[in-house]
């Protein structure tokens, strides 16, 4: 609900266990008053200031909801451009709102220049989670040009310091997170490098004395694939503010006169605990986000060859393969790289599309075939935003790609990047795929990006510093244009595994690929992080052959992993023993049995790799019926044998049934998570897949 108090200009977002309040004050400036846990209404009002000085002002002291550069304002702004007369400052004053029962905008005008900035807010039923973003009007004859563009600012209400949880991850090492304490001055997360990628997440998550059930935790999501930006600071009076949008680094956009822009949106939200944070983001982005053909649907266990084969495939040792995925239980089965143009390595062929004759002689449509009479969907890689110089689209359009004339263009796995903010480049690429999935039975995607952009602009002249906002539109629109036309095919964000997975994409994309890095226990640090603010549904998981010298991951050990994702099948079945492959029978029908608890089911974390040795992850049905919870252990020291573990999320008075290391027991809710049962760590990898299920 949205209430509104017109005579004093405050504005109210009630969500289930929240309030975010902001208001008016008596210039016109807009004011933040209140997040987190709700008040009484009729108490919130706007704090009057009242000891300016020549060195502390006042605006340098207001929390705000959006702030405008210029005037006696030092700090971090959201917004700065320069008007037709060179004037950078912008004074903007409120003008009116608009708002229904779930939908709130608030309009501002700069008290000279013709520009106006638009407020926006939504609310959504049974939902903590409120979208922000930000919409500005050039009302003008003459151009407005932005040097900053965010979509939202937050202050939070501690004067005592907050502590970050971001990432720093690379490849391989996905996801790896950061605790952050922000005592003074500035601390800041970005890309650069043209797209969101594995280093930094476009987020943010202040909490304070948190822990996974208790503690205030602030947090906020930039739903956005280009160069983001998460800039937070704490003054010396003890406030802290963060802003996130599109980064403001190698950034300008020009408004033409009667034209506006929306800024890409954010999604937030505050909850008691990292726990609830995970929840409230899961269900919302399933609900809400996720492009809806599949958003509902539970994702199919797959196989990918990319490790077995790499780029060596061809149609018999594919087919081959495919039968061995076939029995194990495999629904959907993936061709990687190297099924194209004259790839044979990474040197060649990205950017022609056309099946390779000498590896398919037989044309796509045979193997097609064979997967299907096996009774598996069939899908496909494509990198299509990629051109290798080797590449006959290469030898006819070079101008295709990001580059200066002057300056050699840098090649990154021999390959370059296609200049998606032309016209003439999204057309060949939407053909391109469009021509694929309406000639062949394709029900899969795999969309990558295996490197960052450079040397940008050189033909996309007109807005040449907006490049990383119109590329990311650009595939977005692709996406969504593909989706509509082949409503039956899913398509996965892979980004050379983790590097664009961002809830902008997860707002096209139907899942990512998450790291390339399989090493199950990478991989417990990893999917965490992963799964702070995304869907786990998303995240595709894969069982690969990587069992590492130093640990000795059982195939059992791997499976539990994997399973706590979307469940892939990665290693090379034809190396595989009977034995193996009734395990990977075994595993992946446990799987089809609890994939609705664990794709749509809310996650309980509740002992970690890192701090507790073992990691102990529970998912657990909406209807609090059907649990499941997933033991690994990344191995124990000091003797210790037997540790304690209690549930979490069941209902209290409801019996349940599990059967553990042989014992089976039926208690209550009440029990299993408040006393809970004794376990036997029998040594390092230990794992177990613990069902539970009400009586
Ligand atoms: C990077 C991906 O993450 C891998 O899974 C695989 O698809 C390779 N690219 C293929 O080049």
């Amino acid at each position: 609900m949205i209430k509104i108090n017109k005579e004093n200009y405050l504005f109210i977002l009630e969500t289930p266990n929240t309030h975010y309040v902001f208001g008016i004050d008596d210039a016109g400036c807009n004011r933040h008053i209140h997040w987190g846990r709700k008040c009484p209404a009729d108490d919130y009002s706007i704090c009057i200031g009242s000891d300016e000085s020549s060195n502390n002002t006042m605006l340098d002291e207001y929390k705000q909801e959006y702030t405008p550069f210029g005037l006696t304002m030092y700090r971090e702004c959201d917004i700065k451009a320069q008007f037709s007369d060179q004037c950078r400052e912008i004074q903007l004053a409120y003008c009116d709102y608009a708002a229904d029962d779930s939908s709130l905008s608030v309009r501002f005008k700069d008290t000279h220049y013709p520009l106006e900035v638009v407020l926006n807010y939504r609310i959504f039923p049974h939902s903590d989670i409120i979208q922000r973003w930000t919409t500005v009007r050039n009302t003008g004859e003459t151009e407005i040009r932005f040097e900053r563009l965010f979509s939202a600012q937050f202050s939070l209400p501690s004067t005592k310091p907050y502590t970050f949880r971001n990432t720093n991850g690379a490849w391989g090492g996905e996801f790896v997170e950061t605790a952050t304490r922000l005592e003074g001055g500035y601390a800041m997360w970005d890309s650069r490098k043209g797209a969101t990628n594995h280093g930094h997440s476009p987020h943010f998550i202040a909490a304070q004395n948190a822990d996974e059930n208790t503690g205030d935790v602030y947090f906020a999501s930039l739903a956005y694939s280009g160069n983001f930006k998460v800039s937070a600071s704490r003054d010396s009076f003890g406030i802290t503010r963060i802003a996130l949008g599109m980064n403001d680094f190698d950034f300008s956009h020009t408004l033409l006169a009667g034209e506006s822009f929306d800024t890409p949106p954010v999604y937030c939200g505050y909850t008691q605990g990292y726990g609830e944070m995970t929840r409230q983001m899961n269900r919302f982005v399933t609900e809400h986000l996720l492009p809806k053909q599949f958003a509902q649907t539970p994702l199919p266990v797959l196989y990918n060859s990319w490790e077995a084969t790499g780029f060596d495939v061809n149609e018999a040792q594919q087919i081959e393969l495919a039968k061995i995925a076939a029995q194990i239980g495999v629904e959907l089965f993936v061709m990687d790289d190297g099924w194209f143009g004259q790839r044979k390595d990474d040197h060649a062929g990205l950017g022609d599309w056309y099946v390779n004759p000498e590896k398919f002689p037989n044309g796509l449509d045979a193997l097609i075939q064979a997967v299907n009479e096996l009774g598996m969907d069939f899908g496909l890689w494509i990198e299509p935003e990629m051109v290798n110089k080797d590449s006959d689209l290469y030898r006819a359009h070079p101008e295709w790609t990001y580059h200066y004339r002057h300056r050699d263009a840098c090649e990154l796995r021999n390959q370059l990047v296609l200049n998606m903010t032309r016209k003439d480049v999204q057309d060949y690429i939407f053909t391109t795929l469009d021509t694929l999935l309406t000639k062949h039975n394709i029900k899969y995607i795999k969309w990558d990006m295996n490197r960052p952009f450079s040397q940008t602009g050189a033909e996309n002249l007109e807005d040449p510093k907006m490049y990383s906002y119109l590329h990311t539109k650009a595939v977005y629109d692709i996406v969504d244009k593909l989706k509509e036309r082949h409503p039956g095919t899913a398509i996965e964000s892979c980004a050379s595994g983790g590097g664009r997975c961002d809830l902008g994409a997860l707002s096209h994309f139907d899942q990512a690929w998450t790291s390339d890095n399989t090493d199950a226990i990478d991989r417990l640090a990893i999917q965490k992080g992963y799964a702070l603010l995304r869907p786990t549904k998303t995240m595709r998981a894969w069982v690969t052959d990587i069992s590492g010298i130093n640990k000795p991951c059982s195939l059992d050990f791997r499976f539990a992993v994997a399973m706590q994702g979307a469940l892939g099948i990665g290693g090379n079945l034809s190396h595989y023993s009977s034995t193996d492959l009734e395990i990977c029978k075994k595993n992946i029908g446990l799987y089809k049995q609890i994939r609705s608890i664990v794709q749509f089911g809310d996650l309980y974390r509740l002992l970690d790799h890192d701090t507790d040795e073992v990691s102990l992850n529970q998912y657990v049905s909406a209807d609090k019926k059907e649990s499941v919870a997933f033991l690994t252990a990344r191995g124990t020291r000091f003797y210790k044998k037997k540790i304690p573990i209690c549930f979490g999320g069941l209902d209290e008075n409801t019996r349940y049934t599990l059967t553990f290391q042989g014992q089976t027991y039926k208690k209550s809710g009440a029990y299993l998570m408040n006393v809970g049962i004794a376990v036997h760590i029998r040594g390092a990898y230990y794992n177990e897949v613990i069902l539970i299920q009400a009586l």
